[in-house]
This record gives C-alpha cells, structure tokens and sequence, in this order.
C-alpha cells in the first residue's frame, strides 16, 4: 500500500513518524517525579486498549509512515499480555524498542532478541542504593544496575535515563559518566519537568548549562567531546575521550527541541497526544470500536499541533503553573 504521509504531516513540516505506545498505566515502582505518592486513578480495564487493538491502531501508524514505535508505561514489561504485543508489533515494518525500568527486563532477552529489538532505554536515577529506594519507592537497585550491564553484556544498545532533580542526584553526575568509562552505554541526564502530581518547580530544575558546567569543571575541554545528534534526537551527545560510553542532555525545559520532532503518543486508554505537554487528547478508541475509520482523527491531531511544547514557547509560559495541567507522567509514557 502506498503510504500517506501527508496524514502525519503538520502545519510546520514536521513528519510524524515515531509512535510511542504506553501498554498500561500501571507500574512496579512509584517514582517520585513521575507520580503523585498517592498513587493515581487507573482507567478502567475496559477503557484499556487490547492487544488487538493496539496492533490495528500501530498498523494504521505504520501504513500513514511511521517507522519507529517505542513502547512505554507505566512499566511496559509487567503488562501480562507484553510478550504477545511485543511479538505482534515486530511483525511491522518497523525498528521497535521500548522504556523500561529494568526490574524485569532479564526475562525478555530472549524475546527482544527474537523480535529484532537491539536497543533499549532504562531508568535509573541514582547509583546509590538507599537513594534509588527513596526516589521510586522501592528497592530494586542492585536489580536493576545487574540488568542494564546483562542488557550490554547481550549486545543492546542500552541508554540510561536519569531525571536530575536538584539537591537529590545532581553531586552525581560525575560519578554517573565515570560508569561510561567502562560501560559501553548512553547516560542521559534530563531535566525535571512539570506534570500532574510530581510537585515540579524551577528551583528543582538542573538545566543543561548548569550540568555542563559540572562536567567542565572535572574534566578539560579537550576531553570532553561533542557528538553529532540526529535530527529528530531529544539528546544533545558528548563523549568523554577514551571512554567506552557517551552521555547526553535531554533539555525539554530551557533548551526544548520540537523543531525536529518527530513524535506522536498513543496513550494506553486508546487516546492520541500529539506533544507531550498537550493536555488535549484525541479518542481512538470510541471510533475504533465503533467500527469508524480513526484517519480522520489522527490528520486533525497532527494538524492542531502547534510549534513548541503546546504553545508553551517561553520559559515564562513554562512556568505559570496552570499551563501544564496534563496528565500525571505514568500515564502518559514519557
Ligand atoms: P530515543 O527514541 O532513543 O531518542 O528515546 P527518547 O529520548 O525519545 O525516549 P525515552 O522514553 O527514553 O525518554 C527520555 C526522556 O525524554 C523522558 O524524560 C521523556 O519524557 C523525554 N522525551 C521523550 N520524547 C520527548 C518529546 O517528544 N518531547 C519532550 N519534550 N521530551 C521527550
Ligand atoms: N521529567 C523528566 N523525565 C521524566 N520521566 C518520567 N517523569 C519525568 C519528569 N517529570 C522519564 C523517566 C523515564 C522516561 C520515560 O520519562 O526517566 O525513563
Ligand atoms: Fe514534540 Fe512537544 Fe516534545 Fe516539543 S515538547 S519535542 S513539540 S512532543
């Protein structure tokens, strides 16, 4: 079939061609930054999208031109169905691959590798046990760092995401590139964003000029090495000379990057977001159901999508509290 890009395509030029699909709202940790600590209200299971209607909904992506799908949460892995989707969305044309928070991941090797998933991104926060314990409020550390070195140990190509939140991790940015010394990985240090329930403010915010200034102040300029970004990358990509691993700054707040985006959600209740920050959604799964054609709701989505963070195009604008009432991260996938 021909495919219709024009559908993804919007106002400013931008191709849509990276869906990211969060399988279920729930999660096996509680992350501070990502949710409220009492917990948030789960849609109803019936409101759920079901395996099959995941893969019609990705295939429609698929065959308007997307290439790359992502799968998010919660935590993707724990859904009870994850094996079967995972199984059923590598048949598309398409590079899959997932966010994870690695508690689990060990059991899928064999799976991702079977799928043609080569690389993966998993959270992790803190390289201090008890800290990792206090922001998720749980204690898998010593499970998680096992699994992101079996991950490369295996052959993933494996990004780490660390949310920076000020007066918490932030003394450990050094200490997180020295694990790229010999650790072949991406570390990726991203600054703190407001959603519903995870008590953001500026003050907590470490920005990407303050988390260069750490870096320079450990190492010489001649050693720290820029790296070439893609076009639709979040990441702005360094090296340290020598070093096996790179790092990378993810600056949603004060340096944002939505002239090259790329990307559209599909939220696991079956509603499309087309910015992160829009805290408008659109309903696939009422017309999907319905038996009506979804096309004409994802043109509109995509057509209504404006330049920067949701019309938030200043620091300002950011800022004032009301303008980024959405949903709470967990539900929305990252
Ligand atoms: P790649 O596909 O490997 O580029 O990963 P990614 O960075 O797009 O995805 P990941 O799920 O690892 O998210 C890492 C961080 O980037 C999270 O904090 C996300 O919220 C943030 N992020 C991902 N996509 C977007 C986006 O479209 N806009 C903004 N502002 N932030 C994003
Ligand atoms: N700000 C920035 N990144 C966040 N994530 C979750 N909540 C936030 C937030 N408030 C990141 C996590 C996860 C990814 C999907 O989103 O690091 O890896
Ligand atoms: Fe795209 Fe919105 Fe993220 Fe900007 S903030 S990169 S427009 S999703």
């Amino acid at each position: 079939m021909k495919k219709n890009h024009t559908i993804l395509t919007d106002t400013f030029g931008r191709k849509h061609n990276y869906l990211r699909i969060s399988l279920t709202e729930r999660c096996n940790l509680r992350c501070t930054y990502c949710m409220p600590a009492e917990g948030i209200r789960l849609s109803p299971k019936a409101h759920i999208m079901t395996y099959e209607e995941i893969y019609t909904i990705a295939k429609e992506f698929v065959d308007a031109g997307v290439t790359k799908i992502r799968l998010t949460g919660g935590e993707p892995l724990i859904r009870k169905d994850a094996a079967q989707i995972i199984e059923k969305l590598a048949s598309l044309p398409i590079q899959l691959t997932l966010t994870t928070n690695g508690v689990i991941v060990d059991k899928f090797i064999e799976l991702f590798k079977k799928c043609g998933i080569t690389s993966l991104n998993v959270s992790l926060d803190s390289l201090d046990a008890k800290k990792n314990t206090t922001i998720t409020r749980r204690s898998y550390f010593e499970k998680i760092y096992q699994n992101i070195v079996l991950l490369v140990n295996e052959g993933f190509i494996v990004k780490v995401n660390c949310v920076l939140i000020k007066g918490f991790n932030d003394n450990e940015i050094i200490d997180f590139i020295n694990v790229t010394k010999d650790l072949p990985v991406q570390i990726r240090f991203i600054e703190f964003m407001p959603f519903d329930g995870n008590r953001w403010n500026l003050d907590k915010l470490v920005s990407l000029k303050e988390i260069l200034e750490q870096v320079h102040s450990k190492f010489t300029s001649e050693n720290i090495l820029k790296l070439e970004d893609a076009p639709n990358d979040t990441t702005k990509s360094y090296q340290i000379k020598g070093y096996q691993g790179t790092f990378a700054i993810i600056s949603s707040v004060t340096n944002p990057f939505c002239d090259g985006c790329n990307r559209i959600r599909l939220t696991a209740n079956g509603q499309i977001k087309n910015c992160l920050f829009s805290s408008k959604e659109s309903d696939l799964l009422t017309p999907l159901r319905a038996g009506q054609s979804i096309t004409p709701v994802i043109q509109k989505t995509i057509q209504s999508k404006q330049k920067i963070r949701n019309g938030m195009d200043t620091l300002d604008k950011f800022k004032q509290s009301d303008a980024h009432n959405n949903r709470s991260m967990i539900t929305i996938g990252g």
